[in-house]
C-alpha cells in the first residue's frame, strides 16, 4: 500500500472513498460537518436524522454521494463514547474501514487527521490510520496458489491534511508509522511461515538480508562448532534430537558514533517445538510452528530501529533451533552444564525454551548491558494465568519494567507484571544439579521467569511471557487471527522513549 500526505481538501482527494468517524455523543463533530461539501453532507445528516447512524463502536456504513466525481463515497465508522476513543479504538476503526474497502475492491482511501473530531495530535492520529489500516489488512498468501486473483489489495492511502499546520508532522508520523507496521508485518510474516520453511538456518538468512539492506546493521551467525567452542551446552542440548542445525543469531545495530552500553534484546527462535521426547500431544501442534514469535519480534524490532535511525546501540541474540525427538535428543533426567556453569537436570524436554534462553542470557552479559530484555513463547501456564491477549512480565529492575509498561499503554500491547518472590526459586533447585528446568504445576510462568533470572546477572533485565497473544485465534481489527507480532511495536516504542525516560 502506498502511503502519502498532502495538504488539502480530503473531499478532493480523488480517493475512491473518504473514511470520518461518529460517536454516540457527537453524531458529526463539527470539523467533519464544516468539510463536507453540500451533497455529501446532506446524505449524512439525513441518515443521522433518520437515526440510521449511532455511532457505536465498531458501527459501520458506505454512503455514496450523488455528483461527487472526486470522492464518490464515504465510510463511517463509529467509535462509541467520544472520551473512550483512545489509540487502540482509533486504529481498530481504520483498520475496520480499510478492511470494508478492500472487500468493496476499491484501490485507494483518504483520511484526514483534523476531521476526526477528536483531542490527539493529527500526527498521532496519521499514525494511528496508517497502523491500523497496514496492520489490519494484513493477509498471509506465499502459500495459496488457487484463485489469486480474487487477493485484492488496497493500493494507496492518502493522508489530507486539511489546514495544513501540521503537515511536516503528519509526514513524519506517517513515515515512521510506516516503518514500524512493516516491523511487525515482517514478523507476523516469519511466525506464519511453517517450520519447514523457516528452519533456523532460514532465520538466520533473514536477518543476513536485513543487514544486507541496511549499513547500521552487523549480523554474525554462529554455528554450532562455535557454540561448543563457547560451551552453550544447554541450547545445544535442546538441538540434538533434530537433523536442523542450530543457529545462534547476532545482530548488531549501531545508532551512535559513542561507545554507550547496547541494550540487549533475547528472542526465543524454537522454529518448532514438538515436545522433544516429552513429547506435545498431537493436536494443535502445528501451533509449534510460532515458538520462534519471540526471535521474529526481536528481528523486526532491530530492523526497525536501523530504519527509524533511533540514536542506540542495540543487540539482537537469537537462538534458533527445533526442539524434537530423535536417537540422539536429550532425555529427561540428562544434566547440561550450561555456558553460565551452572548445571541444570533436565525434567521435561519440552521446557527447552528456558534453556536456550538460559544460554543466551549469559551470552549477553558480556556485552556489560544497559538493559537486557527477552521475549519468548515460554509457558502454556501464562495463558492459563493471564489469559490469551495478555504478556506475563517479569525482572529485576524497577525503570525498565516501567518504561515497558509504559510503551504498552501506548501500543496497546497490554502487560502484567508477576513476582520473582524467593521461595519460586526452591521449586526450581535440583538434587542433584544447581537446577532443574521444570518447578511443578504451580505458577508455572514465574517458575520459568525464575530459572531465566539465575542467568540474568545483575544487569537490569526483564522477562516478557507472549505465549498467549502471540497466536490470535479469532480475528481482531488490527490483527487478523493467526500470527500478532506482538511485541514488535512494544519494543520499538519502549526504545523511542528511551532517552527521554532515562
Ligand atoms: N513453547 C511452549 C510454550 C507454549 C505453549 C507456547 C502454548 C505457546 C502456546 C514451551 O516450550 C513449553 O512447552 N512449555 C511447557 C513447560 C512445562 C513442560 C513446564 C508448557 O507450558 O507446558
Ligand atoms: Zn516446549
Ligand atoms: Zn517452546
Amino acid at each position: 500500500m502506498k502511503i502519502s500526505s498532502e495538504q488539502g481538501k480530503i473531499m478532493k482527494s480523488r480517493a475512491d472513498a473518504a473514511v470520518f468517524f461518529c460517536y454516540e455523543d457527537d453524531l458529526l463533530p463539527n470539523a467533519a460537518s464544516v468539510a463536507l461539501n453540500e451533497p455529501s453532507g446532506i446524505m449524512i445528516r439525513k441518515m443521522i436524522d433518520g437515526g440510521d447512524v449511532k455511532g457505536k463502536d465498531r458501527e459501520l456504513h458506505v454512503i455514496y454521494i450523488p455528483d461527487s466525481p472526486a470522492v464518490p463515497r464515504i465510510i463511517l465508522v463509529g467509535l462509541g463514547k467520544k472520551k473512550e476513543a483512545d489509540l487502540e479504538k482509533i486504529r481498530g476503526a481504520f483498520a475496520l474501514a480499510a478492511g470494508k474497502a478492500r472487500s468493496l475492491k476499491l484501490r485507494s482511501i483518504s483520511v484526514s487527521p483534523e476531521l476526526c473530531g477528536l483531542d490527539v495530535e493529527a500526527a498521532s492520529i496519521a499514525a494511528a490510520a496508517v497502523e491500523g489500516m497496514k496492520l489490519g489488512l494484513y493477509q498471509f498468501t506465499p502459500f495459496k496458489t488457487e484463485e489469486r486473483e480474487n487477493l485484492h489489495e488496497l493500493a494507496e492511502l492518502v493522508i489530507c491534511s486539511e489546514n495544513g499546520t501540521s503537515i511536516e508532522e503528519v509526514k513524519k508520523a506517517a513515515k515512521e508509522a510506516e516503518i514500524v507496521a512493516e516491523a511487525v508485518l515482517f514478523a507476523r510474516n516469519l511466525v506464519s511461515m511453517p517450520s519447514n520453511e523457516m528452519t533456523p538456518r532460514d532465520m538466520a538468512n533473514e536477518a543476513l538480508d536485513i543487514a544486507k539492506k541496511r549499513k547500521s546493521i552487523h549480523v554474525n551467525i554462529l554455528d554450532e562448532n562455535k557454540m561448543k567452542e563457547l560451551g552453550m551446552n544447554a541450547l545445544l542440548g535442546v538441538t540434538r534430537g533434530s537433523r536442523e542445525e542450530a543457529r545462534f543469531i547476532i545482530m548488531d545495530y549501531h545508532g551512535t558514533k559513542g561507545k554507550e552500553r547496547p541494550i540487549v534484546l533475547i528472542g526465543k527462535g524454537l522454529t518448532f517445538d514438538s515436545g522433544g521426547i516429552s513429547l506435545k500431544p498431537a493436536e494443535n501442534m502445528e501451533e509449534m510452528k510460532t515458538d520462534m514469535a519471540g526471535g521474529a519480534a526481536v528481528m523486526g524490532t532491530v530492523m526497525a530501529a536501523a530504519d527509524l535511525k533511533l540514536p542506540l546501540r542495540i543487540i539482537g541474540l537469537i537462538p534458533a533451533t527445533e526442539n524434537m525427538p530423535g536417537g540422539l535428543a536429550y532425555k529427561p533426567g540428562d544434566i547440561l552444564k550450561t555456558l553460565s556453569g551452572l548445571t541444570v537436570e533436565v525434567i521435561s524436554t519440552d521446557a527447552e525454551g528456558r534453556l536456550i534462553l538460559a544460554d543466551a542470557l549469559y551470552y549477553a552479559q558480556s556485552y556489560k548491558p544497559a538493559a537486557m530484555v527477552d521475549v519468548a513463547t515460554l509457558t502454556g501456564a501464562c495463558i492459563v494465568a493471564l489469559g490469551e491477549s495478555v504478556i506475563g512480565m517479569m525482572g529485576t529492575d524497577e525503570k525498565l519494567k516501567q518504561k515497558l509498561k509504559y510503551a504498552s499503554e501506548t501500543t496497546g500491547e497490554k502487560l502484567w507484571e508477576l513476582p520473582l518472590w524467593p521461595e519460586y526459586f526452591e521449586s526450581i533447585k535440583s538434587d542433584i544439579a544447581d537446577l532443574k528446568n521444570v518447578g511443578g504445576r504451580p505458577a508455572g510462568t514465574i517458575t520459568a521467569g525464575a530459572f531465566l533470572r539465575k542467568f540474568a546477572g545483575d544487569y537490569p533485565w526483564v522477562h516478557l511471557d507472549i505465549a498467549g497473544p502471540a497466536w490470535v485465534k479469532k480475528d481482531q481489527p488490527c490483527i487478523p487471527k493467526g500470527a500478532s507480532g506482538v511485541g514488535v511495536r512494544l519494543l520499538i516504542q519502549m526504545l523511542r522513549n528511551w532517552e527521554r525516560m532515562d
